[in-house]
């Protein structure tokens, strides 16, 4: 499924356009007052669900992925959240699976090496087809929305970033092309991604649902 843009996307020190609809997803610095990014998805969740922080908490499956487990009430609620050194996002999403990545495009030096062991051929083509000022972005892109895929599915570690294919062409065209090899798990997905400018860095942030 193809990108689309929406709003309810919630900075802290920047405007940035929205993300996908129905899906809050929330940026911030870690020096921040929400220090870390579970305790800025218990302040969001406090928010939205009108319940005191105290209220809710949150559990682990085997693979990792965070999920709600009080209140009761929210059980459909499905919770994501990265951080990157001094940058976090956090992402809520209802119903329906959420995924979320923040990467510094400055954070792996030697990005462009490492790029066999994460990427197909197709997506290093990509990336290696922007010039050198824009090359880390395209990079952190590619790595962003594979993260934030694989939290969406919930199998976090145990999945490999090279396993996640993705279709990507222009300045914005992206979709999940095959999972595994297969289209099978790459059906139904929205990807969207934002370059944002913080304190003369850029951050990468990307969001995946399945609405
Ligand atoms: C799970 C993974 C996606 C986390 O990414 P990360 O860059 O280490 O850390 P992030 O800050 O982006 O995300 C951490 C959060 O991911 C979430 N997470 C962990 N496992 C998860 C899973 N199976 N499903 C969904 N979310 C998960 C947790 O909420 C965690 O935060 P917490 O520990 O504070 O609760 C990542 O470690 C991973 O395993 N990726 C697999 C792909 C790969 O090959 N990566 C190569 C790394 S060199």
């Amino acid at each position: 499924m193809t990108e689309s843009p929406a709003p309810e996307l919630h900075v802290s020190w920047e405007d940035v356009p929205g993300a996908l609809a129905g899906t809050h997803v929330w940026l911030a610095r870690a020096d921040a007052a929400h220090a870390t990014p579970r305790g800025a998805a218990t302040r969001i969740l406090s928010r939205l669900l009108r319940v005191p922080a105290e209220g809710i908490s949150f559990a682990k499956d085997l693979h990792g992925r965070p999920h709600l487990v009080a209140p009761a009430e929210a059980s459909a609620y499905s919770v994501s959240t990265a951080r990157a050194d001094d940058v976090m996002a956090v992402a809520i999403a209802c119903g329906v699976p959420v995924g979320v990545d923040v990467e510094w495009t400055t954070r792996v030096p030697d990005a462009m090496a490492i790029m066999p062991d994460f990427f197909t051929s197709a997506e290093a083509a990509w990336v290696a087809s922007h010039d050198r000022f824009e090359r880390d972005v395209a990079f952190y892109k590619c790595w962003t929305m594979k993260e934030a895929f694989s939290k969406a599915v919930g199998l976090g570690a145990s999945f490999g970033l090279r396993e996640v294919e993705l279709g990507v062409s222009g300045a914005n065209e992206t979709h999940i092309r095959s999972v595994h090899g297969g289209r099978t798990l790459a059906e139904g997905w929205r990807l969207w991604h934002h370059v944002v400018p913080i304190g003369g860095r850029r951050a990468v942030l990307a969001v995946v649902d399945a609405r």
